[in-house]
C-alpha cells in the first residue's frame, strides 16, 4: 500500500478499505494527462522562482522518463498505489530522489484530478468528433449515389409518401452533424483549467494560473477554485452529447434491422458484419445492428449515473467524484467502437433499389398526389381526399395500384381522371415535383448536398 498522506495516522488502513477506496485500476488511463499536467505544472513553478530551474529539469526529465517507461512496457502501473497520482508522484521520488518530493508544491489532488479528466475527455471529444465526420463522409457519398434511388416514407412504420434513399439517409446527416455542433460546443465551455485551484480554496503561492492553462491548451483558467475542483458539468454534457449519438445510431439500427429482413429485403448487410445462428443454418442475422442498438442502454446509464451521483454533493471536492470516471470511460469506449462499426457496416451494405422501389408503388405512396391531382383539376380537396380513398379501397380489393386502373375505371369513380394523370401520379413525377427546400426532388436534394458538403469541408 502506497499513499500519499500517512503521516497523520497511526494505524494502517484496513484491506478492504484500501481496495475500495483506490482508483489505481481505472486512473491508469490518463497517466499520460497526470504527467502532462504536472510538468506544466512545475514549467510554471519554475517561471515563478518557486522552484529553481535546475530542479525544475530534473522533474521534468524524471517525468518524461515516467512517460517513456510506461509506454515502452518497461514500467508496469501496479495496484500497489492508491491512484495515478501517487503512482507518477512515488515514481518520480524513486528515480530522482528529493527533488521529486518537490513537484505537489502548490497543488492538490483535488485540481489534479480535475485536470487530468478534463484533459482527458477533451482529448476523446475530438475523436468521437472524428468518428463522427468519417460517418457523415460515407453517409454523403450514399446520398450522391441514390438521389434516384425511391423508396417509401413511412409514418407510423406506414407507407406515406415516396421518397428517395438519399433523402432518407440525409435526415441522419443532419442528426450526425448536430452531434459534431453540439460536441464543438462543449468544447469550448470545457476548455478552461482548473489546474491552480488547490484543495478548494487556491494557494498562498503565487502561481500564474494563466501560464499554466496556456501550455496546456486552454482558453485560459478556470475562475472560481471551489467550482473548479467540483465540476463535473463537462462530463455531464459530453454523456449527454454521446446519449444522443446512440440514440441517433440506434434508430438507424432499428431501420437497418428492419430493412434487412426477410419480409423488407430493402438491404442487405454485407457477410462481413453478419453472423450465422450454431441451430439454423439459413441465418444471417444482423447482430451488429443489434448490438449498437443494445448498448445505449448502457450509456444512458452512465450519463444518469452521474447526474445522480452529483445532485448531493456539497461543496467543493467529495469523493463521490471518483464515480465520475468508470462509466465515462466505458461510456466514451462505447460510442467510439460503435461509430467505427456502423460505418463500416453502412460502407459494406448492398441497397437493393428495385425492392425498394416496388415497395414504394406498392403502397399507395402517391395516394396524395392522386388526391392533389383532382385539386388540381378543380376539385376540393377534402371531396378530392374522400375520392381518392374509395379508389384506393377499389384496388384494395383486387390487388393492384392506382396506377394500374384503366382510364375507364378511373372516371367511373371520378369524372375529372384525364389521361395525363398516369403521368401526374407516377413515382418518378411524385418526388421530383417535391421541390421545397429540405424535400426529396432532386434538384433540391442537390441543393441540401452542396450544403452539407461545405460544411464538411468548414468542419
Ligand atoms: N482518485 C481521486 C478521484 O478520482 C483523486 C482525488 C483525490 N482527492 C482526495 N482529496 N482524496 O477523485
Amino acid at each position: 500500500m502506497a499513499q500519499l498522506w500517512g503521516g497523520r495516522f497511526t494505524e494502517e488502513t484496513d484491506k478492504l478499505v484500501y481496495n475500495f477506496n483506490a482508483s489505481i485500476s481505472f486512473d491508469q488511463k490518463f497517466y499520460a494527462q497526470d504527467i502532462e499536467g504536472s510538468i506544466a505544472h512545475v514549467v510554471m513553478l519554475a517561471k515563478q522562482g518557486i522552484l529553481s530551474k535546475e530542479e525544475k529539469d530534473e522533474i521534468v526529465k524524471g517525468l518524461t522518463g515516467i512517460r517513456q517507461d510506461v509506454e515502452n512496457g518497461t514500467l508496469e502501473i501496479t495496484e500497489e498505489y492508491e491512484d495515478i497520482h501517487s503512482f507518477v508522484e512515488a515514481n518520480l521520488i524513486e528515480r530522482i530522489g528529493e527533488t521529486g518530493k518537490k513537484l505537489h508544491t502548490g497543488r492538490s489532488r483535488n485540481d489534479q484530478v480535475a485536470l487530468d479528466m478534463r484533459l482527458y475527455t477533451r482529448i476523446e471529444v475530438l475523436s468521437v468528433d472524428d468518428l463522427l465526420r468519417n460517418l457523415l463522409g460515407t453517409i454523403l457519398r450514399l446520398m450522391e449515389e441514390h438521389l434516384q434511388t425511391y423508396m417509401p416514407g413511412f409514418t407510423h412504420l406506414q407507407k406515406a409518401q415516396p421518397v428517395t434513399l438519399a433523402h432518407h439517409l440525409g435526415a441522419y446527416f443532419e442528426m450526425f452533424k448536430r452531434d459534431r455542433l453540439r460536441l464543438a460546443d462543449i468544447y469550448k465551455r470545457m476548455n478552461y483549467c482548473p489546474l491552480g485551484a488547490g484543495a478548494l480554496a487556491g494557494t498562498t503561492y503565487p502561481l500564474d494560473r494563466y501560464y499554466t492553462a496556456n501550455l496546456l491548451g486552454f482558453e485560459g483558467p478556470t475562475l472560481n477554485s471551489m467550482d473548479s475542483v467540483s465540476d463535473r458539468d463537462y462530463i455531464i454534457e459530453f454523456l449527454a452529447a454521446l446519449s444522443t449519438i446512440m440514440m441517433h445510431l440506434s434508430r438507424f439500427c432499428e431501420e437497418i434491422i428492419i430493412w434487412n429482413s426477410n419480409e423488407y429485403r430493402f438491404v442487405e448487410i454485407d457477410d462481413s458484419y453478419a453472423t450465422g445462428s450454431s441451430i439454423m443454418p439459413q441465418k444471417k442475422n444482423p447482430d451488429i445492428a443489434e448490438l449498437i442498438r443494445g448498448k445505449t442502454g448502457r450509456v444512458y446509464g452512465a450519463l444518469v449515473s452521474i447526474l445522480t451521483t452529483m445532485k448531493g454533493i456539497p461543496l467543493a471536492y467529495n469523493k463521490d467524484m471518483q464515480e465520475d470516471k468508470e462509466l465515462a470511460f466505458d461510456a466514451i469506449d462505447t460510442v467510439k467502437g460503435c461509430l467505427a462499426l456502423f460505418d463500416g457496416m453502412l460502407k459494406t451494405m448492398k441497397f437493393n433499389r428495385q425492392i425498394m422501389e416496388k415497395s414504394a408503388m406498392m403502397g399507395f405512396t402517391n395516394a396524395t398526389d392522386a388526391a392533389d391531382y383532382l385539386v388540381g383539376r378543380g376539385v376540393a380537396f377534402r371531396d378530392a381526399h374522400g375520392i381518392i380513398g374509395k379508389l384506393v379501397l377499389y384496388c384494395i380489393d383486387r390487388n393492384c395500384c392506382i396506377e394500374d386502373l384503366t382510364i375507364e375505371e378511373l372516371k367511373s369513380i371520378s369524372p375529372f381522371f384525364e389521361e395525363d394523370v398516369y403521368e401526374k401520379i407516377s413515382l418518378k413525377t411524385c418526388v421530383e415535383k417535391r421541390l421545397t427546400v429540405g424535400a426529396p426532388g432532386e434538384e433540391a436534394m442537390k441543393k441540401a448536398i452542396q450544403e452539407q458538403k461545405e460544411f464538411l469541408e468548414r468542419h
